[in-house]
């Protein structure tokens, strides 16, 4: 199992969105999905807790020693473990960090979130985790998004599709849906955002196991 967890200093980043899409497009391509929701918010807990559909799973945690607890998630069978994680330095934000095979940090494509992403950055890189971007709530008809990837780009990789602002978006999030049910253009966004993410998160064992047939 992998965990991915989604992380960004900076309230309203768009974390709990990403999380939440980014789990009903690994559901929907076969994966085990399980989330942990490490924000006193729940944003994440609150919008599964409205999901109808019974696809994804979803682990309270009684304590910060996560490791013993995805350990256990492992052996279950679950393939992807997604954890959102509050907008700020917290003990939380930290385990949630701790657990991770990727970090996806999202990012509004404005100045302030742009000029605040490198105290993320160094907390994602004194925890020694991988990271990528995901540029989100891009507004439609400016070129602000292509200016952020390319900003971010020299810090990171990005994913190649921005996820925009789009009342799609804020709708799923009340109902416990995706965008992607309602919304063609936000469905072809957050597909090519997954598979960015996946073959991040996925490469590490891939190559290992190329590595392991060689020798
Ligand atoms: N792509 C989008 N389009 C439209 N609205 C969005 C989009 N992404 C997020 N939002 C809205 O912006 C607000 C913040 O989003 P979200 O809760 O995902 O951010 P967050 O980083 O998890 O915030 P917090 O730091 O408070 O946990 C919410 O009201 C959400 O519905
Ligand atoms: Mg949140």
């Amino acid at each position: 199992m992998k965990v991915l967890t989604v992380a960004n200093r900076k309230g309203g980043a768009g974390k709990s969105t990403c999380a939440a899409h980014l789990a009903v497009e690994a559901a929907n391509a076969g994966y085990k999905i399980i989330l942990i929701d490490l924000d006193p918010q729940q944003t994440l807990e609150g919008w599964w807790n409205k999901r109808e559909k019974d696809d994804i799973d979803l682990m309270e945690v009684k304590s910060l020693n996560l490791s013993d607890q995805i350990s256990k998630l492992s052996s279950s069978g679950f393939d992807l473990c997604i954890v959102d994680t509050p907008g700020d330095a917290s003990e939380n934000a930290k385990a949630g960090i701790n657990i991770a095979d990727l970090v996806v940090i999202p990012s509004k494509p404005t100045a302030p979130d742009l000029s605040a992403i490198g105290r993320t950055i160094s907390m994602v890189e004194e925890a020694g985790k991988k990271f990528v971007f995901v540029i989100t709530q891009g507004m439609v008809n400016t070129n602000l998004g292509f200016q952020a990837s390319s900003a971010l780009s020299g810090f990171g990789k990005v994913a190649p599709a921005i996820i925009a602002n789009r009342a799609s978006y804020a709708r799923a999030m009340g109902c416990g849906d995706s965008a992607s049910s309602e919304d063609k253009k936000a469905a072809e966004e957050i597909s090519k955002v997954w598979d960015f993410v996946k073959e991040n998160i996925f490469e590490t064992s891939a190559f290992k196991h190329k590595k392991k047939l060689i020798a």
